[in-house]
This record gives structure tokens, C-alpha cells and sequence, in this order.
């Protein structure tokens, strides 16, 4: 038999996208259901995100997900960025008056989870069969069986589509209701690692090699989380640990410096693509985080996109459902968008200013280091990078009627970064 139940926003996908609108969107009082495919394990222990720009430190602080970030979380300056046997370090926060955090997303995801278990939200883990129907009536539905087999169907005032770049709600949307899909798919991977040893850097170093690029970050003062550059087909099996281990030391070489080297703990690789669908709406169906819009990870917007839409779109759900608004749920997708093309650029340049093409020439390589060199040398191109690393437009949540049009959908762009009075 088949569960017909109700509820105001159907969320598919239990990462930091959904989770944290189902959190916000209780915190307005607005009640959600969260399907998720996999398990909470799975979910709790996928390595992914590890760099949080400051607004979005704020909104998870503001909204009572501080307690752990501030105890655990590690405050960089700025990030080193090493190529031709150098190592230079940016200061964003002199540059900016901001720095970065690094949290581990994997503890975003726990932190969440526990506190709409303490709220009393409903998330199903291991689901099975989701689906959305109904997309072009007032009530769509989320579809779906639970771990123990009951079959659900679920009648939803909205449904977000949270569920990341290979979800289904974006392929449910009708042929027309997306006007473009921009794509680039970049002929290399990443390959990483989480390793038993403590890093051997105190802030991020991005570095480019003749050999391809590498990139040494971390999780605790204990725990390295650290990237290679690798073939878009290339295959993990092909890649023992003390081939790692060899190779990151070759790239992030510079002299007097020691890579420490420990127990791989997790190793994947990851395809690098650009992708952002326009709208984000179809009717009662919204999509928000990497369901949306995909960067590479040199840069780390992906989380930090997630959250700011996901911020965005609480607001403006709180505002259709709670307080009959239209006007910000109309806005959302421009709103978001704006920002997603932001961190589009932002991370095809560092991709490929830093990366190695298959057989690149010296013409490009010779660009590249130019390009570097003038980022390290030049106090205004560093700060250009710094802003938009560290993210200059703040992440609004405003669950209260009064939601300021103004201040949700104000044309981020136009407000400059460097003005404190925002
Ligand atoms: P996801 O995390 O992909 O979550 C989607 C969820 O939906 C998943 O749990 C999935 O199982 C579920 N789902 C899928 N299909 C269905 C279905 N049919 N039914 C129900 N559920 C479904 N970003 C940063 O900001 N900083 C970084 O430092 C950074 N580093 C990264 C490093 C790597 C190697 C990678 C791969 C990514 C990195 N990112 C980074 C990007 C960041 O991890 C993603 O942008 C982020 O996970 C997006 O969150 P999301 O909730 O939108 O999507
Ligand atoms: C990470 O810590 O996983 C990380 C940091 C910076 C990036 C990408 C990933 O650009």
C-alpha cells in the first residue's frame, strides 16, 4: 500500500544543499521531508569540501551551526600559490580584510543531521526510487520507498531539487523549461587523498608543475587532505600510495620544504567540469547547489555556492508560504545566478592558470607563469583574486515577513567589495 502524506517543501538530497534548507525553512517555520538515496554513513563520511568563504561561516554561525566550526575550525590568512620552485604566499586577509576557514564538509553534513534530528525534521536515508511527478500542477509530488519498503507519495506545495550534479530533478524538468545549459569539460581529473598525517603547510598551497597540478590542504592539525592533477580517464588502481606520495613531493617541491607523508586513509578521483543550468525554477520546482551548477573545485566555491542558494531560497520559500510573497521566489534564480557565474570565472581561471594541458604548449605554459607571477607581484591583481576567493557578497537568510526585497535581490555586483557600510 502506498503512503499518500502532505507537506510544504518535498527536498531531494540529503547534502549540504538539503539539509541546510530543510533547516533554515524550520527555522522560519516552514515544515520540509528529505529524501536522500543514501545511506547517513555514506553521506556523513563522503569526502568532499573542506574551504568555507566567511559569509558562509556567518550563516552557519547565525543560524546555530557555529559550535563546532568554531571549536574545530582552522582560520587561514590567505593560500600560497607556488609555481617555477616558489612559493608565494596571498594574504587575502590584509588584501580584503577577510580570510578563509577550513571545515571539513563532511562535518557540515553531521552537524546538520543532528540538528534537525533534535528538531524533530524527517529526512529518509536510503530511499529508494524517487521521483518527481506533477511538475506542471499546483501540487507536484515526491515519490519514493523508504529503507523498510513502504512506498510514499508525498504532495508538496514546492519541491527543491537538492540532489547534486546526477540527481533527477533537473531531467524532470520538461524539454524547454531550462533556456541554457553551459558546459565545459575540462581533459584532466583530481585525484585525492585523506592521509594519517599532520600537514605540512599551515595554509592551502596551490602549486603548479611541469608535471601537472597539486594542491596540499587539511582537515584537523592531524588529518592532510591533499590533490593531483591526473588523466580525465586515469584509473585509482593505477595509483599505489607511495606513487602518491612520490608524485606530491615532486610537485610541491620547493627548497628546504618536506612533504610528511602518512597511511592513506580515502583516495577517489573526480572528473573537473564547468556547468550552470539557467533558470533554477520550473514552476514549483527549484534547484539549488551543485543540482544547478557545477564549478571545479580549484577554487573552492561548490559548498559556498550551495549554501548561499540554499540561503536565498529558504528566504523565499519562507516568504511564498508563509507570508504569500511571490516577489523573492520570482528573483530567486537571477539572484543565484549572478554569484554562480562569479565563482564560474573564478575557478576556470585558477583551473586554467594552474593546470597542465595533455600536450600544452610552451606558449601557454609561459602565459601561465607570466599570469602568476603578475598575481604575486601586483598588490591589485592579488587583491582581484581575493576578493572573489574570500566572496565579497554577503549570504542572506531573512526568515521574517519583512524580507527586504532590496536587500535579497540587490544586484550584488554594483556593491563593491571594499565598502565596509554594507
Ligand atoms: P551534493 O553534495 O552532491 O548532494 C546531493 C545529494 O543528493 C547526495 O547526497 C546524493 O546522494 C543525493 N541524491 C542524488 N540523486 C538522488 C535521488 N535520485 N534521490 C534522492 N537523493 C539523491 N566546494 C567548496 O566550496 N570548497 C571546497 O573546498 C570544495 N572542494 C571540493 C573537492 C572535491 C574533490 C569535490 C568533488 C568537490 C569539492 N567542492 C568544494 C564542491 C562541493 O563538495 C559541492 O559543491 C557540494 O557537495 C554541493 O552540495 P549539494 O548538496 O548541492 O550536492
Ligand atoms: C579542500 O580542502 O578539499 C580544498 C581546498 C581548496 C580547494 C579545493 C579543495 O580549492
Amino acid at each position: 500500500m502506498t503512503l499518500k502524506e502532505r507537506t510544504q517543501v518535498g527536498i531531494v538530497g540529503a547534502g549540504p544543499a538539503g539539509l541546510l534548507l530543510s533547516h533554515l525553512l524550520a527555522l522560519g517555520g516552514v515544515e520540509s521531508r528529505v529524501v536522500e538515496v543514501r545511506s547517513r554513513a555514506h553521506c556523513e563520511a563522503r569526502q568532499r569540501a573542506g574551504m568555507l568563504e566567511p559569509a558562509t561561516a556567518q550563516l552557519l554561525r547565525d543560524t546555530g551551526l557555529g559550535r563546532r566550526l568554531d571549536a574545530e575550525g582552522l582560520e587561514h590568512d590567505g593560500i600560497y600559490l607556488q609555481f617555477a620552485g616558489e612559493r608565494h604566499h596571498m594574504n587575502f586577509r590584509e588584501l580584503t580584510g577577510r580570510g578563509v576557514t577550513i571545515y571539513p564538509q563532511t562535518e557540515i553534513v553531521k552537524d546538520l543531521i543532528q540538528i534537525r534530528n533534535a528538531n524533530g525534521g524527517i529526512a529518509e536515508f536510503g530511499a529508494t526510487d524517487s521521483e518527481v511527478a506533477g511538475l506542471d500542477s499546483d501540487l507536484p509530488e515526491l515519490r519514493y520507498t523508504d529503507a523498510a519498503g513502504q512506498r510514499h507519495e508525498v504532495s508538496c506545495d514546492v519541491i527543491a531539487g537538492c540532489d547534486g550534479f546526477r540527481g533527477i530533478c533537473r531531467p524532470a524538468i520538461p524539454a524547454g523549461g531550462l533556456r541554457t545549459i553551459a558546459l565545459r569539460t575540462y581533459p584532466f581529473s583530481w585525484l585525492g587523498i585523506l592521509a594519517q598525517a599532520p600537514p605540512s603547510t599551515d595554509q592551502v598551497i596551490y602549486a603548479r608543475h611541469e608535471r601537472g597540478f597539486a594542491l596540499h590542504s587539511m582537515r584537523t592539525p592531524q588529518i592532510g587532505r591533499l590533490y593531483l592533477q591526473v588523466p580525465a580517464d586515469d584509473d585509482i588502481s593505477q595509483w599505489p600510495d607511495d606513487r602518491i606520495w612520490d608524485e606530491l613531493s615532486l610537485r610541491l617541491a620547493v627548497p628546504g620544504w618536506h612533504l610528511r607523508t602518512g597511511p592513506v586513509l580515502d583516495k577517489s578521483i573526480t572528473g573537473m567540469r564547468s556547468f550552470v543550468a539557467t533558470p533554477m525554477r520550473y514552476r514549483r520546482l527549484f534547484l539549488a547547489g551543485d543540482a544547478a551548477h557545477i564549478v571545479p573545485p580549484t577554487g573552492a566555491k561548490g559548498l559556498n555556492l550551495a549554501v548561499a542558494d540554499v540561503a536565498a531560497l529558504a528566504t523565499a520559500l519562507i516568504g511564498l508560504l508563509r507570508y504569500g510573497r511571490s516577489d523573492l521566489v520570482d528573483a530567486y534564480s537571477d539572484t543565484c545566478q549572478e554569484r554562480a557565474w562569479r565563482a564560474t570565472y573564478l575557478s576556470w581561471w585558477m583551473t586554467t592558470m594552474l593546470h597542465v594541458l595533455p600536450r600544452q604548449d610552451p606558449f601557454d605554459s609561459a602565459l601561465q607563469i607570466a599570469q602568476l607571477r603578475n598575481l604575486t607581484s601586483s598588490r591589485a591583481a592579488g587583491a582581484m583574486l581575493a576578493e572573489i576567493y574570500t566572496g565579497g557578497a554577503p549570504v542572506r537568510f531573512d526568515p521574517s515577513p519583512k524580507a527586504s526585497p532590496a536587500a535579497f535581490l540587490g544586484p550584488e555586483s554594483l556593491v563593491p567589495a571594499w565598502d565596509d557600510s554594507r
